[in-house]
């Protein structure tokens, strides 16, 4: 399903939140109705995603939390409706008058309270603890299944790709024994299917957490420690991700993309990252290369075989083959490029960029027709 646009409303959700107005009305049975609307709104909007979803698997790990997480919903969803019915139960019974209670029943109901209250939690309890501890051997993770040291963890994870988490963006290193083949990128993440690919996760900053639903549960990001991840895709796709450790102010705007590709389409992809940025061939792509290396981009963002080598923003190498802008929040198109250029601060409160109004007319066109070219 294709991802909403920032602002944009599900047409269910603006009929129903028009509806919800109803909810201010004098009459009861309107203001019911307008709760109700309220509510079926409120599900429209959380639901207009729905790529994103521990139900939504595309590998072995996932599958296996999609079916403890179906076993759950399952059980939970019996327990509510076992619990009102009794409630009906004790609601709608016979009560009789108060002489025929007399003398009161002090005692009565401890088999209820033994059975209801302790026996049946327990065994509930019990097994969802077994079952959440036998999922953990879907995560090669932490050192936990066989108590691995850090160091030993490095070499039996020997990673693929390295994600570092920042306020509130990825980088990612696609490693190679031969220097030069390794590259960076940012906030889309590149896979194929039918291999699994270790990842070794770390934070430059506060902690974070790196979690693609569709592929796998969440994966710690500690400052000071390496963690490690195994994905293992079954099925092409885009499938978004996001941090799932509250990190500061911008914390719910800090996703990600994985594009699951083929192994020769990821081959190719592999392939072109590794290439330095394309040199402008317009004169306004020209003129733009200049303004980028000359002007304050180039202290912050690198464009691999340009003068621009700053660390510590995303490595714009190849940002015109990304789909989104900003760890995956607004489309990459030449209104957001020009927006984010010129007013981040709105688009993304308190992250590292800084508004740049200055670049304003012919120098954002060259600038953003620079960028556009950095496939
Ligand atoms: Cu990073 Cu939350």
């Amino acid at each position: 399903m294709k991802p909403f646009a920032p602002g944009e409303i599900s047409p269910f959700a603006k009929v129903s939140s028009a509806f919800a107005l109803l909810g201010l009305a004098k009459r009861p049975m309107l203001r019911r109705a307008g709760t109700l609307a309220a509510f079926a709104g409120m599900l429209a909007l959380a639901g207009c995603r729905t790529a994103e979803s521990t139900f939504n698997w595309r590998g072995p790990a996932a599958h296996r939390i999609a079916n403890l997480s179906w076993d759950m919903t399952i059980l939970f969803v019996v327990i509510t409706i076992v619990m009102w019915g009794l409630f009906a139960f004790a609601f709608y019974r016979r009560h009789g008058t108060l002489a025929e209670h007399e003398p009161v029943e002090a005692s009565g109901g401890e088999l209820w309270i033994a059975i209801g209250g302790l026996a049946v939690p327990l065994l509930i309890l019990t097994v969802l603890f077994v079952a959440g501890l036998s999922l953990l051997q879907a995560f090669p993770i932490h050192g936990m299944p066989n108590g691995l040291s850090q160091a030993q963890m490095a070499q039996a994870m020997k990673p693929e790709i390295r994600i570092t988490g920042h306020q509130w963006w990825w980088t990612i290193d696609y490693l190679n024994d031969d220097p030069s083949k390794a590259f960076t990128t940012a906030n889309e993440l590149h896979l194929p299917t039918g291999r699994p690919i270790n990842i070794e996760v770390g934070t430059s900053d506060v902690m974070h957490s790196f979690w693609i639903p569709a592929l796998h549960g969440k994966v710690d990001l500690i400052p000071g420690q390496a963690n490690y991840i195994r994905l293992l895709a079954s099925q092409t796709g885009t499938y978004t991700g996001q941090c799932a450790e509250y990190c500061g102010a911008e914390h719910a705007r800090m996703r990600l993309l994985a594009v699951v590709q083929t192994p020769s389409e990821y081959e190719a992809w592999l392939e072109d990252q590794r290439k330095p940025g394309n040199a402008p061939t317009t004169p306004d792509a020209q003129a733009g290369e200049k303004v980028f290396t000359t002007a304050a981009c180039a202290l912050c963002h690198t464009v691999r075989g340009t003068m621009a080598h700053g660390s510590v923003a995303p490595d714009l190498t190849h940002l015109a083959s990304r789909q989104m802008l900003a760890s995956d929040i607004y489309p990459n198109n030449t209104s957001f490029l020009e927006a984010w250029i010129t007013n981040a601060q709105s688009l993304k409160p308190a992250c590292l960029m800084p508004d740049l109004p200055n670049f304003s007319g012919q120098q954002l066109r060259d600038l953003v027709a620079y960028l556009q070219q950095l496939h």
